[in-house]
């Protein structure tokens, strides 16, 4: 079969999903399931009617896994994001626990600019780290373009999940401008994000220059991935709320409005994520995205009159819930549920990613709650 053998660029929304062929090595999926395109996950995505609301969690993969631990052993990060067995064995791990609706891959969203020859790294308990920030017009040139030879190892561990997964949707992902500008001008993890804002203000034509770079970089890794075979990606702005609603309108609205609009005839949903978004959610739809990802902090009804008609939201139980006693999570998770049906689509999903300390019992039991809680009758 041609599958995962697809060049960059050639893949239709149209053609790709029934052909996928469905496999056991993971529980529960058989030859007997609906086809990819028929998920709950993309059917919410494109705001048509599901047997229940779909669920997945940001950093679903990661810490709180005693086995992606011992995976990870001494490794690392992003030496791990290199390596196509070990990107694949980490995505497959939580699909083996959770019931959960899609796996997201792991990598992160330093990877292609690493890929690009930058010399960043993610430090243990920090986060990600530039040896050399970016700050003038002559660092600019330190940012190349990115080619698909770039991240082999990606096209290798995408079209190897596809092929895993079967009828499980894989969801791809990339930074969003603000967020990779941000760990570039600061050269490290930042509260405020000031030389970042200073920068934006300041010299507008160089915080314009840098973050059309970004962009294309992000285009050039999300390309990648649908070309291996992703069904659906997902922009991670995630420091973006960190600038007014004007100031983003002026600065990164036009950036993440490229990388959307590249994306349009790839045909898979396009998800827009920020924390601390809330006043930002209508235009991170105006973006071009079909899902926007709301944090906790904005209920979902709210947000539903916040984004633009034609929008799915994704979201938003406060990950540190997941600490509390299930009497408080269930009480919660039930309140988001009854929220999204006001939306044209939901996806269930934490407002950020999985705290390393949850208990991944609790987790699978939230799963099956979601589903169990939000199941509809059949259609007639
Ligand atoms: O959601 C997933 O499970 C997919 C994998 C994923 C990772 N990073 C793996 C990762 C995704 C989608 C990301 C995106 C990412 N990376 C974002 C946007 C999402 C968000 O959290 O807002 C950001 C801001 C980063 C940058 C980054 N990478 C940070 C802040 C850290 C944490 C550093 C630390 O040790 O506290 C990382 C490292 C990282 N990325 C880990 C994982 C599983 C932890 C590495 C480890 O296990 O040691």
């Amino acid at each position: 079969m041609e599958l995962g053998r697809r060049v960059p660029n050639d893949v239709t929304w149209s053609d790709a999903p029934a052909e996928r062929p469905s496999c056991e090595t993971i529980a529960g999926v058989t030859e007997q399931n609906p086809p990819l395109a028929e998920s709950p996950f993309l059917l919410a995505c494109r705001r048509q009617p599901v047997p229940y609301t779909p669920v997945w969690y940001m950093r679903q993969a990661g810490r709180s896994l005693p086995e992606y631990r011992r995976t990870r052993g001494g490794m690392p990060m992003l030496k791990a994001c290199t390596i196509p067995d070990v990107i694949t064995e980490i995505t497959l791990q939580p699909m083996r626990r959770y019931p959960v609706d899609a796996a997201i891959l792991f990598s992160d969203i330093v990877v292609p600019l690493r890929a690009v020859g930058l010399d960043i790294d993610i430090k243990p308990g920090v986060g990600p780290v530039l040896g050399e920030p970016i700050r003038t017009e002559r660092d600019l040139a330190r940012l190349r373009p990115l080619e698909p030879s770039d991240v082999s190892y990606i096209t290798e561990a995408v079209t190897a999940l596809v092929k895993e997964l079967g009828p499980r949707p894989l969801i791809g992902f990339a930074g969003g401008p603000f967020t990779l500008a941000s760990y570039l001008i600061e050269g490290g993890p930042s509260k405020g994000h000031d030389r970042t804002k200073s920068l934006m203000y300041g010299n507008p034509a160089l915080w314009h220059a840098l973050l059309g770079k970004l962009a294309d970089i992000a285009i050039g890794f999300l390309q990648v991935q649908v070309a291996a075979g992703a069904s659906a990606v997902q922009l991670f702005d995630s420091w973006a709320g960190a600038v007014s609603p004007e100031d983003y309108q002026a600065g990164v609205l036009p950036h993440s409005t490229r990388i959307f609009d590249a994306l349009e005839g790839a045909g898979v949903p396009r998800i827009h994520f920020g924390v601390t978004a809330g006043e930002l959610l209508g235009m991170m739809s105006e973006a071009g995205a079909d899902v926007v990802g709301v944090d906790w902090r904005v209920p979902l009804d709210e947000a539903v009159r916040r984004v633009q008609a034609r929008t799915a939201l994704q979201g938003n139980l406060d990950p540190a819930i997941l600490l509390a006693p299930w009497e408080v999570i269930e009480r919660r998770a039930r309140d988001v549920i009854g929220r999204g049906r006001t939306a044209e689509g939901h996806v269930f999903n934490l407002g950020h990613g999985v705290l390393p300390d949850t208990n991944p019992d609790v987790l699978a039991r939230l799963t099956e709650l979601v589903h169990e809680v939000s199941a509809r009758e059949p259609a007639g």
